[in-house]
């Protein structure tokens, strides 16, 4: 097939050249064995926007092999820091130059706003890459004194190696970035494999890696569907440490395949059953706008969407009512339209999964408060839908949904509240609602989640940690501790006295 797709935004009229080969060493190649395709999808019309080669375990081999001669002559400890920063920074500024471009992309392949994909999320990824760029010539290790006479330890954090990294279709831009950027800090060599839902913006940004001057082979990018080229790369031999984000089920199948091959270093960050927490002394009205944009930001395609709701008793039905009116105020429509705050789910598989939840939580005796109506007409739209009356055994209580569904209960007690928020098997995100200072320290505290947002939710920054707890994940992303995924630590013991006496 060709290499590359002519296509036009309907919306825009633009005009743009999107490669559609897998990109090696620089340069972008068919496949070496296979003639396979994989279609990227407009959920917003349902139609095709174009066809990508689809990769197969063959082409995972020639990418780890690239990835791997990199990192043993130009990348790895072949380069500076300094030069690895550089090289860093251009790449955030061509994505910036690219931006309303690549936005527009990220729409037409992931449903998203044209101003959320080009306003959040590039600039965001913009500045993910030019934080990491800041830490490259920063890795640090440690001296440590033995006795003061005749040995000293240090520590160098080394490059891991080559990397496999695994991303999801909920934000391809941004998941690319949280990844790529700490690996290539540190002078890891990457493979990167999109996910076959949206593997468009991924391409294009493999083109602008190759123009910002990486040498090849430095990062690859395999489109390749997830039980092939994903299950490959997580078996793979000559791969030294696997980063994904996507489900817990896929997450599993991901750290037992590197477990039987080498035991390549696993991180994960996987799904969540977020809950969010409203007191009684809450500023009521910014509550509810954080509640809203929590669980119905990416139209709820996010993995710390705070989907459980629990409300304090004295304040239930006036906050209820409050929020109700202001999820009506969101407006779900195509990206392209300035107008629409959410677009449609990505995708016909996570439009018919949502349903199904949809339809369990009326079945299951769950009341529905707002939505649960299909719509008529083309396109993958769900609109918000808000349970009440709900029990802590119904599947919409107990697992991810992944759009924008939200089930409300109540509590009485801060006790009642944290026991409420911690009943389930994930651990990513969590949120609560007080004025009491106090308070929000005691529940911050026991709230069993890698990232807790007090009076405020969703909200992430890349100077922050981000990772789950419990069945959500492990490891970490973003800020200092994502440096740890990508190095190794090697301790040299240093004698500069110390004699061995022989025999013992
Ligand atoms: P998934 O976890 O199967 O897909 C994510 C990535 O994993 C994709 O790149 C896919 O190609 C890859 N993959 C799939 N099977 C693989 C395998 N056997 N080995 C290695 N890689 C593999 O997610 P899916 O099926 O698209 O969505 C199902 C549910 O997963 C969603 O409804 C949602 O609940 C959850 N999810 C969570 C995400 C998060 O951000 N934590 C992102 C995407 C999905
Ligand atoms: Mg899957």
């Amino acid at each position: 097939m060709s290499l590359s797709a002519r296509i036009t935004i309907p919306a825009t009229k633009r005009v743009v050249e999107i490669p559609t080969g897998l990109f090696i060493n620089n340069e972008f190649v068919p496949s070496a064995d296979s003639s396979e395709v994989i279609d990227a999808i407009n959920p917003a019309t349902e139609e095709k926007i174009c066809s990508v080669v689809a990769g197969s375990e063959k082409d995972i081999d020639i990418a780890v092999a690239a990835a791997r001669k990199a990192f043993n002559t130009t990348w790895g400890k072949n380069v500076t820091g300094f030069e690895r920063s550089r090289l860093l920074n251009k790449l955030a500024d061509l994505i910036e130059r690219d931006q309303e471009l690549l936005g527009e992309i990220e729409t037409l392949n992931n449903g998203k706003p044209l101003k959320i994909a080009r306003d959040f999320d590039i600039s965001d990824s913009v500045q993910c890459l030019r934080y990491f760029a800041g830490w490259a010539d920063k890795i640090l290790g440690q001296t440590i004194e033995v006795d003061n006479k005749t040995k000293l330890g240090f520590t160098r954090p080394e490059p891991i190696g080559v990397c496999g990294q695994i991303i999801p279709w909920n934000y391809p831009i941004n998941m690319w970035s949280w990844k790529v950027a700490p690996a290539l800090a540190c002078g890891c060599t990457i493979v990167m494999k999109p996910s076959e839902v949206t593997p468009l913006t991924a391409l294009m940004l493999s083109k602008l890696v190759a123009e910002a001057g990486f040498p090849p082979g430095v990062l690859n990018t395999v489109n390749s569907l997830g039980p092939i080229g994903g299950a490959a790369l997580s078996a793979h031999k000559n791969v030294d440490k696997v980063a994904f984000t996507g489900s817990t089920l896929t997450g599993r199948k991901i750290m037992e395949a590197a477990a039987k091959s080498n035991l390549k270093k696993v991180s994960l960050e996987l799904g969540g059953k977020s809950p969010h927490l409203v007191f009684e002394s809450a500023d009521l009205d910014q509550a509810a706008n954080w509640v809203c944009l929590g669980v119905l930001y990416n139209s709820g395609q996010d993995c710390t969407a705070g989907s459980r709701l629990y409300v304090q008793d004295s304040i239930y039905d006036k906050f209820t009512a409050l929020l109700v009116a202001k999820v009506k105020e969101l407006v779900i429509g195509d990206g392209f339209d300035e107008k629409s705050g959410g677009g449609p789910l990505v995708s016909k598989a996570q439009y018919d999964r949502v349903w199904g939840y949809i339809e369990s939580g009326k079945s299951e005796g769950a009341e529905l408060a707002l939505g649960g109506q299909k719509r008529a007409g083309k396109g993958y739209y769900v609109d918000p839908t808000i349970f009440t009356n709900i029990t802590s055994d119904m599947r919409i209580v107990k697992e991810e949904i992944f759009g924008p569904v939200l089930s409300v209960g109540r509590f009485k007690t801060e006790e009642e509240a944290i026991s409420l928020a911690n009943d389930t098997t994930y651990g990513l995100g969590a949120g609560l609602h007080s004025s009491d200072a106090n308070q929000c320290m005691r529940v911050s505290s026991a709230l069993e989640a890698g990232t807790v947002w007090v009076n405020h939710y969703n909200v992430v920054n890349n100077n922050i940690p981000f990772g789950g707890k419990k069945q959500s994940g492990i490891g970490r992303e973003l800020g200092m501790n994502a440096l740890e995924e990508y190095t190794s630590i090697k301790a040299v013991h240093w004698n500069f006295g110390d004699k061995c006496e022989w025999p013992l």
